[in-house]
């Protein structure tokens, strides 16, 4: 299968997991803001996270932000701090809550990324195809997360997570993409997202 059609089978996988769960709605931001104002506790203002361990939620896929907070939501990815606030999330709050992340700017504060960092991550990132899915500019695509911009140590934490087989994976394809990365790959990636804008 090629990787076009393979990302249409994620998101068919994503849409099957809540297919039931998740009919088609209008989503309202406005309505999306009211409900952030929980999430802005730890995500930061506006999705914005200044707190090295929890990601950014702004700029981030509306698709990937509803599909995560379902598979929160339904236990299948768990987290102590995350999953209590995606619990009595309805469909509708799904859906506001990712119209409204994912129209905020994402302005984390600078990263500094040294040069050979910066070559040795666009090299990797080439060479595992991490742009293939994520974008040539790793800004994410549908059930796919942005990465450019996103807090350093919470990559690494989910990069190894992925080569442990320990996060959460829909599909199976990025614990997969993550198995030849080795620590220093993992360093190196990690610091160049997170430089990235
Ligand atoms: C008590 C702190 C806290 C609160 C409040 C909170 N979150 Fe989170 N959230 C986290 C942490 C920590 C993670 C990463 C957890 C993990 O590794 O699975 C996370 C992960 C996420 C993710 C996945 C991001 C990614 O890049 O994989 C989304 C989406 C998200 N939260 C949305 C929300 C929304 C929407 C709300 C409000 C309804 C919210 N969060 C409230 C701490 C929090
Ligand atoms: C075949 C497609 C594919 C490839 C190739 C791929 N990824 Fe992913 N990646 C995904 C998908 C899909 C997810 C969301 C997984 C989930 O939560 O179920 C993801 C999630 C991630 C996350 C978690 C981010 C977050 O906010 O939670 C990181 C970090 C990541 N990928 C980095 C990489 C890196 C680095 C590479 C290259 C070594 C790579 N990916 C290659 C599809 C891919």
């Amino acid at each position: 299968m090629n990787l076009s059609k393979r990302i249409a089978a994620f998101a068919t996988a994503g849409l099957l997991a809540g297919a039931t769960a998740c009919p088609a709605l209008a989503a309202d931001a406005a309505a999306g803001m009211q409900k952030a104002q929980v999430c802005v506790v730890c995500h930061g203002p506006e999705g914005v996270s200044g707190n090295p361990a929890v990601p950014s939620i702004a700029a981030q896929p509306a698709q990937f932000i509803a599909t995560q907070l379902l598979m929160y939501r339904e236990g299948r990815r768990k987290d102590a701090q995350m999953s209590p606030f995606a619990a009595n999330l309805t469909n509708t709050d799904l859906n506001n809550l990712a119209a409204y992340f994912t129209a905020q700017k994402l302005t984390p504060p600078a990263a500094a990324v040294d040069a050979a960092a910066a070559e040795g991550g666009a090299r990797l990132s080439q060479q595992h195809n991490c742009v293939q899915c994520h974008g040539p500019a790793l800004l994410g695509q549908q059930h796919i997360p942005r990465l450019a911009g996103q807090q350093r140590e919470y990559l690494k934490t989910q990069l190894r997570g992925f080569k442990a087989a320990t996060r959460f994976d829909m599909d199976g394809q990025m614990t997969s993409a993550a198995q030849p990365l080795s620590d220093a790959d993992i360093d190196i990636l990690a610091n160049y997202f997170a430089g990235m804008r």
